[in-house]
C-alpha cells in the first residue's frame, strides 16, 4: 500500500514527472493537466488504485472513469475498436474527445463501475502524455474536484478540493480548454454524444454519422445522472436574447450578486458586487470553473450567468451551466 508522504504541488519537471509515475505504479493518486481540466490519476488497471480515486473525490460508485492513453494504438488493448472509432481516434487524439467501446477483461471492473464498456481518451497536453509514457500504464482519471463541485482548471484549485488525499499535483498551469472532454459512444459503430465538450457536435459531423435527437441518450452516461458542476451559492441562468431579466431580479429579491458571462451585465436595481466579462464563447469556456470557484466565495448571495447560444462550444456551456444551476 502506498504510504502518503508527498501531498505537494510540483512544476512538471522530468524529475517530477519520473517520481509522479512512480507514485502510480506504486499504487498512489496524482492529479495532473489535460488540455481540458485537471486529472486525478492512478493505475487503472489496478482496483486498490482506482478505488482510492471513489474515495477521494466521494464519487459514486456507480460512476465510471476514463482511461487516458498515450498512443492511438494502445486503444485495442483495452477496448474492441471498430471502424468508425479509428476514424475518430485518427481525426481527434490526442484532443477532448472520449470514446466509449467495448471493454476487454483486462479492465477492472471498479475502472468502469461494472459495465461492459470503458472510455478512452488520449489527451493534448505534454505534461500528461509523458506522464502516461512514463506510467507504461493507461491512467483512469476523473476531473480532479471533489464530486459535485465545478472541475479543476488549475494546480490550485485541485488544492482546495483534494490537497489532503492527493499524492502530488502536477503544476501545468491553466488548462486551455476549460470543459470536460466530448464523450461518445461508439461501441456499435453508430456515434452519439453522451457529453457535449470541446470537440463540437458540428466538428464530428464532419467526420462520422451522428444519432441526433435522443434526449434520453446522456442517460447511457451515469454521470449525467449525477448533480454537478454546483458553485456554493445559487446560480441563476439569463439568455440575453430574450427579456427575462426583470423575472431574475425579482426573484433576487434585492440581494446581492455576482456575473459572469460574454455580453454586458443586464441593467438592475442592485448593481453587481463583481461581474466577470469575457471576450468570447471560447474564453468563457476556459474561465467558466475558475470563475464560478472565485465568484462564489465573493460575497454574494446569487450568481448570475449568461446562457449563450448552442452552436460550437456553446452546447457544452449551456451543458454545464444548466447542470450547475440545477437544484438538490
Ligand atoms: O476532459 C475530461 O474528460 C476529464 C479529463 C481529466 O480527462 N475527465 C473527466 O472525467 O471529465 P469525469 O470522470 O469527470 O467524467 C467522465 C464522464 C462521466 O460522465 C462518466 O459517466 C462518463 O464519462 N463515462 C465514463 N465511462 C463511461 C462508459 N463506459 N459509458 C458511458 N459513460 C462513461
Ligand atoms: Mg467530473
Amino acid at each position: 500500500m502506498f504510504v502518503n508522504s508527498g501531498r505537494r504541488i510540483a512544476a512538471p519537471t522530468p524529475e517530477a514527472i519520473a517520481e509522479a509515475a512512480g507514485i502510480i505504479r506504486e499504487g498512489g493518486l496524482v492529479a495532473f493537466p489535460t488540455e481540458t481540466v485537471y486529472g486525478l490519476g492512478a493505475n487503472g488497471l489496478d482496483e486498490g488504485a482506482v478505488e482510492r480515486i471513489f474515495a477521494a473525490k466521494g464519487r459514486p460508485q456507480d460512476n465510471p472513469l476514463i482511461l487516458h492513453l498515450a498512443r492511438i494504438g494502445d486503444a485495442e488493448k483495452y477496448a474492441e475498436t471498430n471502424e468508425t472509432a479509428d476514424r475518430l481516434m485518427q481525426q481527434f487524439w490526442p484532443g477532448p474527445l472520449t470514446i466509449v467501446l467495448y471493454a476487454l477483461d483486462v479492465v477492472p471492473a471498479a475502472t468502469r463501475a461494472g459495465l461492459d464498456t470503458v472510455a478512452l481518451r488520449m489527451p493534448y497536453n505534454a505534461v500528461a502524455l509523458d506522464l502516461i509514457r512514463e506510467c507504461r500504464l493507461p491512467l483512469a482519471a476523473p476531473s480532479a474536484n471533489r464530486s459535485g463541485r465545478p472541475s479543476p482548471t488549475t494546480a490550485e484549485a485541485v488544492f482546495e478540493d483534494l490537497g489532503k488525499s492527493v499524492d502530488m499535483i502536477l503544476d501545468g498551469g491553466a488548462t486551455s480548454i476549460g470543459l470536460e472532454s466530448t464523450v461518445v459512444d461508439a461501441s456499435e459503430g453508430a456515434v452519439s454524444i453522451l457529453r457535449p465538450g470541446g470537440v463540437t457536435r458540428e466538428m464530428l459531423r464532419q467526420v462520422v454519422d451522428l444519432c441526433e435527437g435522443d434526449a434520453l441518450l446522456s442517460l447511457r452516461s451515469p454521470g449525467n445522472r449525477h448533480r454537478h458542476y454546483a458553485p456554493r451559492v445559487p446560480l441563476l441562468l439569463w439568455n440575453a436574447r430574450a427579456d427575462e431579466a426583470d423575472r431574475i431580479f425579482q426573484h433576487m429579491n434585492g440581494e446581492s450578486w455576482a456575473y459572469l458571462g460574454v455580453s454586458a451585465p443586464p441593467a438592475s436595481p442592485v448593481p453587481p458586487l463583481r461581474a466577470l466579462r469575457f471576450s468570447s464563447p471560447e474564453a468563457y469556456a476556459q474561465g467558466l470553473f475558475a470563475a464560478l470557484r472565485e465568484l462564489e466565495s465573493c460575497g454574494c448571495t446569487w450568481l448570475l450567468a449568461e446562457l449563450p447560444e448552442p452552436a460550437g462550444i456553446g452546447e457544452a456551456l449551456r451543458n454545464r451551466l444548466q447542470r450547475a444551476a440545477e437544484e438538490d
